[in-house]
């Protein structure tokens, strides 16, 4: 192969990117950014739709008629949203209407979020969406790919803890679903969303995550129930105390008695997201908190695209530049979400990396889609310990931004805030976050090379807070390794990644007496192996494209006496031909597995995909041994 031919190869869109896209970069011509699946869609025929999923722990209220509903957008029609996003168009992005909250009498104690899209036509598949209530975000998710007879599918979400926005009247309701529609693109999503809310019950069933007794914002709680199988094989079934499964909640054991969204000015026409741009690209919200505050989370929302929608396969900037490639996707491969107030780093997150529906082979996600992709993961920054900082009846400004960070991020967050009757006291005794200390390496020859970028954090924040409940110390350390190496072999057209991320967290409160009252670690690792060769194909202007992802989610909390424990795996492989930014042919399986375990009840899944079609897989609530 000649070198013009290699760096074609190496340029050819390895990815279907989402439909989000940042305003046009110079790019060669035979470099369009999108992948399409052709699709032959015969409209005239009723066929039933694809039912795209995620593999997740069901709720426990699911099967259960709830207490009451209320529908927050019938069949509303999606179309042709992505100009806005990705340039100042004004084309109807939004829907945005009045928030009418549960009448009064219905008695609830648990509320689900439920959304359902359905789909015909061609899509590009993986455009993003978020849910607010008056900026405060309920929900991120994405879009799926319809197949050629279209496809349905439904996220449910235990949104409990925005209890005091939902119970509110008199605010608005906004829904951003980014879509695109032209000759090419004609698909139109359709969709439902309602909340469900869920009354005291013993019909409920395990797994159960929600709620505490006094937390409830309006009657009884849900209590669980824990189901395990005795000798005689008979299935067994008793309720839990619920101080049994508080851990698994952390850090919402009781929904806060206040939501204070840290999102964009600018909601209501371009969504609440923030749109970050690039390193430098602080976004910043001026808050002044209630001095009854006793406790303080920064729920952290989070989604990248554009040139960062692969951050993690980013190379250095030198390499783009010493082979004069065109390609914006580069800054090398380390980002992390900072979070600030008035200026001084206070949190720190490496998001998990969830690949949308159309992301690097599309035919690895139909039906199932990629871990996270249906509800994006949103990140907790304890910031009960900054209460002193915050405690003075004074604005303070709360700065996002991302490490690193290239166009681009949509990212907004929830500041949840439980008060005390009357005012609290606070001093933040011990703050130190330093920056993540890092170290790179990148070494290649034209387009051969390998990049290494290697993190490290080690912090401590100690904070006092005294309130009616007494004096309490919150004690946060945490210790954070990331790793990312990636490796162009064959001029570039091989790719190989491999990326480990490792957070520790401990808690520690203690009171007066340095007698510890509370103590619980969380343990996080997000590894993830991916794997894209290119080869040139048997026709002219083909290549085909061998494909490989493996990843985890892996999240662990382990408190004096009890310990949740989930891991959630993918191992996908496959083969695609690819002309242009269609694929032609190709072949995927996708392996997923699941496993929760609190130590009071389980939920295990398995799922075995070949070629679109589920050909194996389980289902357990029952614990191992
Ligand atoms: C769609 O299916 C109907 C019924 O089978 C058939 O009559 C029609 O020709 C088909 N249309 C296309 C475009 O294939
Ligand atoms: C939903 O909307 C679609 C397209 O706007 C329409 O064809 C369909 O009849 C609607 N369904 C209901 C139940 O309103
Ligand atoms: C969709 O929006 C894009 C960008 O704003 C525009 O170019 C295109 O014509 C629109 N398509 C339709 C069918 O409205
Ligand atoms: C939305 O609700 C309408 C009316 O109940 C129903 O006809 C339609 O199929 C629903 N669509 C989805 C995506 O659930
Ligand atoms: C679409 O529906 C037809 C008819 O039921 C079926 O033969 C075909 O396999 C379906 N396609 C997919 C991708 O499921
Ligand atoms: C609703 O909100 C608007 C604007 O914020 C305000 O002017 C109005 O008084 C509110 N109405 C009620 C009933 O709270
Ligand atoms: C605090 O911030 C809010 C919102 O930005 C602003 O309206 C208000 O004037 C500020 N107050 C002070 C004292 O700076
Ligand atoms: C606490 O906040 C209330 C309400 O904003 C205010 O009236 C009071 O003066 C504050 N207390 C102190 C000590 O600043
Ligand atoms: C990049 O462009 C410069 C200036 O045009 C040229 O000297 C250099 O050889 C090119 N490098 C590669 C790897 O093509
Ligand atoms: C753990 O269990 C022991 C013994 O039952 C009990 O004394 C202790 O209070 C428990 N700790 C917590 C934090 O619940
Ligand atoms: C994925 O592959 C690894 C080894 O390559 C294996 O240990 C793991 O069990 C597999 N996971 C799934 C869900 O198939």
């Amino acid at each position: 192969m000649n070198a013009t031919v290699n760096l074609l190869l190496l340029l050819l869109p390895l990815f279907f990117t989402t439909t989000v896209q940042s305003s046009p970069k110079p790019s060669f011509s035979n470099s369009p950014p999108h992948f399409l699946k052709q699709n032959s869609i015969n409209e005239t025929i009723e066929i039933p739709l694809q039912h795209y999923f995620e593999v997740t722990l069901p709720l426990p209220t699911d099967g259960i008629t709830p207490a009451c509903s209320t529908s927050l957008l019938l069949n509303h029609s999606f179309e042709n949203t992505t100009g806005s996003l990705s340039t100042s168009s004004n084309s109807p992005v939004i829907r945005v209407m009045d928030y009418t909250p549960p009448p009064a009498t219905c008695d609830w104690s648990v509320a689900v979020l439920d959304f359902r899209v359905e789909c015909k036509g061609e899509q590009h598949g993986g455009g993003v969406a978020g849910v607010w209530i008056d900026g405060v975000e309920l929900l991120r998710t994405s879009t799926a790919r319809p197949d050629e007879n279209g496809s349905f599918w439904n996220v449910r979400k235990d949104v409990s803890r925005y209890s005091s926005i939902i119970t509110r009247s008199n605010l608005t309701l906004s829904v951003m679903l980014e879509n695109l529609v032209n000759d090419e693109f004609t698909g139109v999503y359709h969709v439902n969303i309602s909340l469900l809310f869920y009354s005291d019950t013993s019909s409920v069933r395990f797994p159960l995550s929600i709620v505490s007794g006094e937390s409830k914002p309006r009657s009884q709680s849900l209590n669980r129930k824990l189901i395990s199988v005795n000798n005689n094989h008979e299935i067994e079934s008793k309720l839990l105390d619920r101080d049994l499964v508080l851990k698994s909640l952390y850090p919402y054991y009781k929904p806060a008695d206040l939501v204070v969204p840290i999102s964009a000015s600018g909601g209501l026409s371009e969504g609440f997201w923030h749109r970050i741009e690039d390193e430098f690209d602080v976004k910043t919200k001026n808050v002044q908190i209630s001095n009854k505050t006793y406790k303080a989370v920064l729920e952290l929302y989070v989604s990248f695209h554009g040139n960062d929608e692969f951050w993690y396969l980013n190379p250095s900037d030198s390499y783009v530049e010493t082979n004069n490639l065109t390609t914006g996707r580069a800054h090398g491969a380390y980002r992390e979400v900072l979070v600030t107030i008035d200026g001084k780093l206070v949190g720190a997150v490496v998001p998990f990396p969830v690949i949308f529906t159309g992301g690097i082979n599309p035919l690895f996600w139909e039906p199932v889609v990629s871990i996270g992709a249906f509800n994006l993961p949103s990140y907790d920054i304890d910031l009960t310990p900054f209460l002193g900082l915050l405690l003075d009846n004074k604005n303070h400004s709360i700065g996002i931004q991302i490490a690193d960070g290239i166009s681009f991020w949509l990212v907004d967050a929830n500041l949840h805030l439980w008060l005390d009757h009357s005012e609290v006291q606070a001093q933040t005794t011990k703050s130190e976050i330093p920056s993540m200390e890092i170290q790179r390496k990148s070494e290649f020859i034209r387009l051969d090379g390998e990049f290494e970028i290697e993190g490290e954090r080690e912090s401590e924040v100690t904070g006092w807070v005294h309130s009616s409940t007494g004096s309490l110390q919150t004690q946060i350390t945490e210790k954070i390794k990331f790793k990312n190496k990636i490796k162009f072999k064959d001029a570039g057209t091989t790719k190989e990644l491999q990326q480990k991320y490792k957070r520790k967290t401990k808690i520690k409160i203690t009171n007066e007496n340095d007698e510890v009252i509370e103590s619980l670690q969380v343990k996080i690792k997000y590894p993830l192996k991916v794997s894209i060769g290119t080869k040139p194909g048997s026709d002219a202007d083909t290549s085909v494209m061998i494909t490989i992802v493996e990843q985890e989610r892996s999240e662990r909390v382990y408190g004096d006496n009890d310990s949740m424990v989930l891991s959630h795996k993918q191992n996908c492989t496959g083969l695609m031909v690819v002309k242009g930014s269609s694929v032609l042919s190709g072949s995927a399986e996708n392996h997923q597995s699941y496993s929760y375990n609190d130590g009071v009840g389980c939920y295990s899944q398995s799922v075995d995909v070949v070629d679109g079609d589920v050909v194996g897989g389980d289902t357990s609530s029952i614990c191992e041994s």
